[in-house]
């Protein structure tokens, strides 16, 4: 089985497949609002703490467990730790992976929708209260579950084009682009009037605002970021070559991520500040304030199409990783062609996407524990589930298998040297599962 799998070319297709899978909505939509709920700069400094001490280990955990294994995340258990239970931390992973395409289908639907809006310059031409613009989109019972099939079988098509000639493709093209587009849209937006009050609300921090809410949030969105904790990266990186250096791969990758993130912070934030818009918008940050801001730019339509352009490719990547993910292990577990596997992954997913999308509409009374079914599939992957995964990961890799393995993997069989090899493991193995632990129990005792 192994010597028919696939591998990506080489290191510019390592990172930015990788890089393409971690920066997603995560980065440009989510980060923003998430941020701007829960306190902006303080919530930023936990982030950024959680994303070195915490998402560089385990990034680096699930590299070595792909890498070694060239396997799909259950069966990279299976061959780690024969006859054990731990290959249901690789199937939980799987699990999650449909969760959360159980929602992000929708909102790259969303996406979609305002990219061909814009190109038709309905979005930037429009009047009215671009709030309005956004709730009549999400709480139609059918435009956004057409969009989201359109996103579900785009991704289909790539996929079933292979590992090197669609994913690996499609993401050397558009993730440089995206990092241009970026920069000149943060430019812009500083130099705004609500620039330094924008700035100011980014990175000056107000410690009053921590707490054990904040801080699991942090944990979050760090894990959900760099897709972590459910198997995504394992997949990936049993695409790797053996010559691949996963100290550097991975910290290319955490830094271009987090440097996405905050860049999207700079456009988002001095944009909201300058149209005296709350920072606390929510789930509609990127979809409310943004049109607002490309409407008063000139040549306002091309600014909003290449903006939704770039939104809705970083998340078709993302979107991808996840469902190359469920996809390596339905084909090689169930034995099936990549293809029909592909098919009932994406008939699975439209009938999740229908509850997250009708929750904005016909079902936004139906609640689980106080959140709409969108709320509860984005709060339980993230909040819950990834940082359990990881837990599982980090637990696995520094107690089960032998310190000498790992050190092993990141040094290619001691052919490299990586200077903080023993560091990553002693984080992996006491300082990560520990800092879950704690924030998992500093949370249920702050409810
Ligand atoms: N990291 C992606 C983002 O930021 C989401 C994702 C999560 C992708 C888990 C793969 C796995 O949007």
């Amino acid at each position: 089985m192994a010597s028919k799998r696939a591998l990506f070319s080489g290191k510019l297709g390592v990172i930015l497949t990788t890089v393409g899978s971690a920066v997603g909505l995560g980065n440009i939509w989510r980060f923003p609002y998430i941020t701007g709920e829960n306190g902006g700069s303080a919530f930023i400094i936990v982030y950024i703490a959680c994303v070195i001490l915490l998402g560089i280990p385990a990034m680096l955990a699930e590299f070595s467990i792909g890498r070694a294994t060239h396997s799909n995340p259950s069966d990279a258990y299976k061959k780690l730790a024969p006859h054990t239970p731990w290959h249901w931390v690789g199937k939980l992973g799987i699990l999650v992976g449909v969760f959360i395409l159980a929602y992000y289908p929708v909102v790259s639907g969303w996406t979609l929708s305002y990219l061909f809006d814009a190109i038709t310059t309905k979005l930037t031409s429009y009047t009215g209260d671009y709030g309005q613009y956004f709730n009549q989109l999400a709480t139609n019972a059918w435009m956004p579950l057409i969009w989201m099939v359109v996103v579900l079988l785009l991704s289909h098509i790539i996929l079933c084009r292979g590992v090197q000639q669609g994913l690996e493709r499609v993401s050397k093209v558009i993730m440089p682009v995206l990092f241009v587009l970026l920069i000149i849209m943060a430019v812009h937006s500083c130099l705004m009037p609500g620039g330094p009050s924008g700035l100011r609300f980014l990175l000056v921090p107000d410690f009053s605002k921590l707490n054990a809410h904040v801080v699991l949030m942090a944990l979050g969105q760090a894990f959900f970021s760099l897709s972590l904790g459910m198997g995504c990266l394992i997949t990936y990186s049993s695409y790797f070559k053996e010559d691949i250096n996963l100290g550097k791969s991975a910290l290319m990758v955490i830094v271009l991520d987090t440097l996405v993130a905050l860049v999207s912070g700079f456009i988002i934030f001095p944009a909201v500040f300058t149209f005296g818009m709350e920072p606390q918008e929510g789930a509609g940050l990127a979809f409310i304030v943004l049109p607002g801001v490309f409407s008063k730019m000139s040549v306002s339509f091309l600014w909003a199409t290449l903006f939704y352009l770039l939104l809705f490719i970083a998340a078709l990547t993302s979107l991808m990783s996840i469902h190359e993910a469920i996809l390596s292990y339905v084909t090689e577990s169930w034995q099936m062609s990549r293809k029909n596997a592909s098919r009932l992954i994406v008939l699975v997913l439209c009938v999740l996407g229908v509850l997250s999308s009708w929750s904005f509409g016909p079902l936004s009374q139906f609640k689980l524990f106080g959140l709409t079914l969108f709320d509860s599939f984005d709060f339980i992957t993230s909040s819950v589930l990834m940082p359990l995964g990881a837990l599982l990961t980090s637990l696995f890799v520094g107690w089960k298998l032998k310190k000498q393995w790992f050190i092993n993997q990141l040094t290619n069989q001691g052919t490299i040297s990586v200077p903080l090899a023993n560091f990553f493991w002693f984080l992996l193995r006491y300082f990560v599962p520990l800092c879950i632990f704690i924030i998992f129990v500093g949370k249920l005792l702050d409810v």
